[in-house]
């Protein structure tokens, strides 16, 4: 970047002559350009002309919506996915190589056709219904454990339920709809966030005891890999709660059982697909648990860190931030492995809200303080001068993950993604990973949706293909993956991206 002095003296000089100065106007639109995420990629030739065909498909695309008044970042995401899928710019998307996807939660990393198509089709599975509407799920054999949790029907044998119902799809599509938030009519069915944070909480409830059934786990992290790779991402950090693992006769396994079998499965899938890097777990706990449940926490992730070097990246807090404690609230457990010497990452959620000066919106400085390797979210990090400013000289990105934080999850925190804070962090190139973090339960999946709300919506008309690039490029530089691997996934993707981008140049003549 060039010395602020050169455009100083040009405004003085452009000023004291009372003249328009086009040189000056020129020099300050290329400084800003080269600020923004991206802004200092040089492109090769056929990069080059893919970026042109990219914008100008942009282009066209802002054009129809500014006619017709329907432009999806502006909409909400249930009304907007199928417009996106619409998008030709969505579709070179889905095509590119994103790299990592740094911030997804384990049990909402796959949509929820295949629990409900496939998993609950297996044999020995149960079903019961609450009166808030859900249902909860138990495999077992010969009986499910008894009483039926509390507030839920008896057990019922789910072959035997679907035998004696008239209309086994229209049961399956409420099955879906107990596992997303997905409504045509989100903002008269979700009236504030704490409704909106239950019914979220209750998915998980259900999808757990699906899950959580060992074989279902298995398979279920292996498709969900399988759904990100064809999504033509290389490799996933997943936050884990770690819940004990079950069998059909009612043993449950512990949290080293869930790691190494993350591990094997991850194993498994790189075997059966060698372009793919793998994944790592970061152990989480819910925040809302008192202090000395958290204190546990950090010592089982200390422990899981020493047993799995290489799988187990660090620790985080997760539930909705508002309800459960404070960073500051946990220092004396949080400061536990700095006490002792003990390096254990930290990769926590904060300043996900709209209200300046609260807790959750002071948790971002706490963060930082508490050496967080990344932020996710830290939706409110622009009101923080100075933690902005830590974070930039720390090297620490945010996790962004617009989907998420437009209607679906936390109502109105920004409903129209032109006016997502990151448009500022993206122009000033404050470094970012795209992530999706709960894509089945907002009926998206992999990351393309999401990056195609950054493309379009957050990054408005002045990002191109080298904000793109740079986002993925960032996406592996900041994940906890290890110097040797971080060299081998860069070089994985950059062969993945020189022949996107020779597919690209291919095929583009045909596309206009
Ligand atoms: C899921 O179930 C469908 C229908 O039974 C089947 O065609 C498909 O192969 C299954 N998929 C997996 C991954 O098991
Ligand atoms: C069961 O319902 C009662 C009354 O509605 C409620 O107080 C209690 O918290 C519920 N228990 C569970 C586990 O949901
Ligand atoms: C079953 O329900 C689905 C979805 O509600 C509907 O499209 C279908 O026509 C119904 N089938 C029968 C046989 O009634
Ligand atoms: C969940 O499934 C049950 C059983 O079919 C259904 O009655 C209920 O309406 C569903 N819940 C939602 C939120 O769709
Ligand atoms: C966890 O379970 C495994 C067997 O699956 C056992 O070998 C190990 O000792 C257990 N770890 C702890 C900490 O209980
Ligand atoms: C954060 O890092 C600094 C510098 O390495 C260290 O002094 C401090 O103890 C760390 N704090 C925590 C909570 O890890
Ligand atoms: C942030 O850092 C920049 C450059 O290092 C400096 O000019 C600015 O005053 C800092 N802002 C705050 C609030 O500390
Ligand atoms: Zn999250």
């Amino acid at each position: 970047m060039k010395p602020k002095a050169d455009w100083q003296v040009l405004l003085v000089l452009s000023l004291v002559s009372l003249c328009l100065s086009i040189p000056l106007r020129d020099f300050l639109m290329e400084e800003e350009n080269a600020r923004r995420t991206g802004g200092n990629l040089v492109l090769g030739k056929l990069e080059e002309q893919v970026n042109k065909k990219l914008i100008s498909l942009k282009e066209a695309e802002v054009a129809k919506a500014r006619k017709s008044g329907y432009f999806p970042p502006s909409m909400h995401f249930f009304k907007a996915k199928g417009l996106i899928e619409q998008s030709a710019v969505f579709s070179i998307l889905k095509r590119m190589p994103k790299g990592a996807v740094l911030h997804l939660h384990d049990y909402a990393m796959l949509s929820v056709d295949w629990l409900v198509h496939n998993a609950t089709y297996l044999p020995d599975c149960y079903i019961c219904f609450t009166r808030m509407g859900t249902v909860q799920f138990r495999f077992a054999k010969p009986h499910p454990p008894s009483p039926a949790p509390q507030n839920c029907s008896e057990w019922m044998l789910l072959e035997t339920y679907r035998k004696q119902l008239h209309n086994v799809s229209e049961f399956d599509n409420s099955l879906l709809r107990n596992l997303t938030l997905v409504t045509d009519n989100p903002e008269l069915t979700y009236l504030t966030q704490a409704s909106i944070w239950r019914r979220f909480e209750n998915i998980f409830v259900t999808a757990s005891g699906l899950i959580c059934y060992a074989p279902v786990f298995k398979a279920y992290f292996y498709q969900g890999l399988l759904e990100l790779y064809e999504d033509n991402v290389q490799y996933v950090e997943i936050r884990a709660l770690l819940p004990p693992v079950y069998e059909l006769d009612g043993t449950e396994y512990n949290k080293s059982w869930s790691v190494a079998t993350y591990q094997e499965v991850t194993r498994q899938f790189v075997k059966d697909h060698p372009d793919f890097i793998g994944a790592k777990i970061i152990f989480t706990a819910h925040r809302k648990q008192n202090i000395n449940v958290i204190e546990k926490a950090i010592f089982k992730a200390m422990e899981l860190r020493i047993t799995f070097p290489d799988t187990l990246a660090g620790f985080d807090l997760v539930g909705y931030e508002d309800e459960g404690h404070s960073l500051w609230e946990l220092k004396d457990a949080l400061t536990i492995p700095s006490s002792r010497g003990f390096k254990l990452p930290y990769f926590f959620h904060a300043g996900e809200t709209d209200w300046q000066g609260s807790s959750v919106d002071i948790n971002v400085l706490d963060a930082l303080l508490f050496n967080t390797s990344r932020i996710g979210h830290g939706f409110s990090l622009i009101k923080h001068p100075l933690a902005r400013n830590l974070s930039l000289k720390m090297d620490v990105p945010i996790e962004l993950c617009p989907i998420s934080n437009q209607h679906p999850k936390v109502l109105l925190l920004v409903s129209d993604l032109r006016n997502h804070p990151a448009a500022e962090l993206l122009a000033e190139g404050y470094p970012m990973v795209v992530s999706s973090d709960d894509p089945s339960v907002f009926g998206s999946k992999g990351v393309s949706y999401d990056f195609y709300e950054v493309f379009m919506g957050i990054g408005g008309m002045s990002t191109d293909l080298r904000t793109l690039k740079q986002l993925s490029l960032d996406s592996l530089k900041y994940s906890s993956l290890l110097p040797e691997e971080k060299a081998q996934a860069k070089q994985v993707w950059q062969k993945k991206w020189d022949q996107f981008i020779a597919d690209l140049s291919n095929a583009f003549p045909k596309v206009l």
